[in-house]
């Protein structure tokens, strides 16, 4: 079991999240494919009991490394503060920093991983991350950085070497996207780490969209093609996409139609830009009109 990490959340076999799938457990493709259909089964039949929400009120940012996921974040947090929300922020990558300067804050909040690790060894109260539901109002001031409608949360980072997987940290944001509960004016945005590892960690069960980040590469609409796929499984069936970095019309036509091809929805497009490039070069937000006229029209389409 040890290097495997349940996407129901159990921490070993027979604990009670397990269902017996035998994920953890079966060698052969076939068996591992039956056991897949179980899990996915178990937790479209969870997120039923968890009352996923008919409106968009949990967003998770998906996609391959560097296509733009924290830049699209960002544009759509400023977006949605101007649409008259309280916006909370996750940022579950583990590795990247910058995320909070993109949102023009200062600091980086606590990290709510070291707080869950440091609480294992002490059961003698309830911590806030234990609550089965937590508002905004039960997490100690030290872990939300704060500006006006803007809340960010930090799971944690790696910062030194041996620092042992992120699996435990992933542990820790699908618990916080499942268990966060929001008010009617509040939504929240999941800054994932990139790829599909999450998905097999069962991150995004907490969420009611996807937002899925392509880029013009190859890998990249690959990929997307899986997230969108894998969304489904979890029973998300608002899972959209965003080009990003499009050098001109002609490509992104020839990306929408390969997108829509296989099903996939497309809410918008933003073209490269080296103002967006300049302002993560120097940590700073972003101040361009024409991408924030784009994501207007993208947050009016997805609300
Ligand atoms: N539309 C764009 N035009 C130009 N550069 C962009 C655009 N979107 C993102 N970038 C740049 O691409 C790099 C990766 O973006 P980032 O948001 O950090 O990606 P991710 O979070 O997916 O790893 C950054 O340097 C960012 O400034
Ligand atoms: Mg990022």
């Amino acid at each position: 079991m040890s290097a495997f990490h349940c996407p129901l959340g159990a921490l070993k076999y027979q604990d009670p999240q397990c269902i017996d799938c035998g994920l953890c457990y079966v060698d052969e493709q076939e068996k591992k494919w039956l056991a897949s259909q179980k899990v996915r089964a178990q937790i479209r039949k969870l997120n039923g009991q968890n009352n996923r929400s008919e409106k968009v009120r949990k967003i998770a940012i998906c996609g391959k490394g560097g296509v733009g996921k924290s830049t699209i974040t960002s544009l759509l947090t400023f977006g949605l503060v101007e649409k008259g929300y309280k916006v909370v922020v996750l940022d579950a990558d583990e590795s990247n920093p910058g995320l909070h300067r993109k949102l023009g804050l200062e600091k980086l909040p606590a990290s709510i991983y070291e707080d869950v690790k440091k609480s294992e060894a002490d059961d003698t109260a309830k911590h806030w991350h234990q609550l089965e539901k937590i508002t905004l109002r039960d997490i100690p001031a030290n872990f939300i950085e704060q500006d006006q409608a803007i809340s960010y949360l930090m799971i944690g980072k790696i910062n030194d070497v041996m620092e042992g997987c992120a699996c435990a940290m992933a542990d820790s944001a699908r618990e916080m996207l499942i268990r966060l509960s929001l008010k009617d004016d509040e939504i929240l945005i999941v800054d994932q780490e990139a790829g599909v590892e999450n998905f097999g960690r069962g991150v995004e069960r907490g969420a009611d969209t996807i937002i899925n980040i392509v880029e013009p590469s190859y890998e990249s609409i690959e990929l997307s093609e899986k997230i969108n796929y894998m969304a489904q499984g979890i029973g998300i069936t608002r899972v959209k996409t965003i080009l990003n970095k499009v050098p001109s019309r002609d490509v992104e036509n020839i990306i929408k139609e390969r997108l829509h091809h296989h099903g996939m929805e497309v809410l918008g497009s933003l073209y490269q830009d080296g103002g967006i490039s300049l302002a993560a070069f120097e940590g700073r937000l972003i101040e361009n009109t024409q991408a924030n006229e784009a994501i207007e029209k993208m947050i009016e389409q997805l609300l």
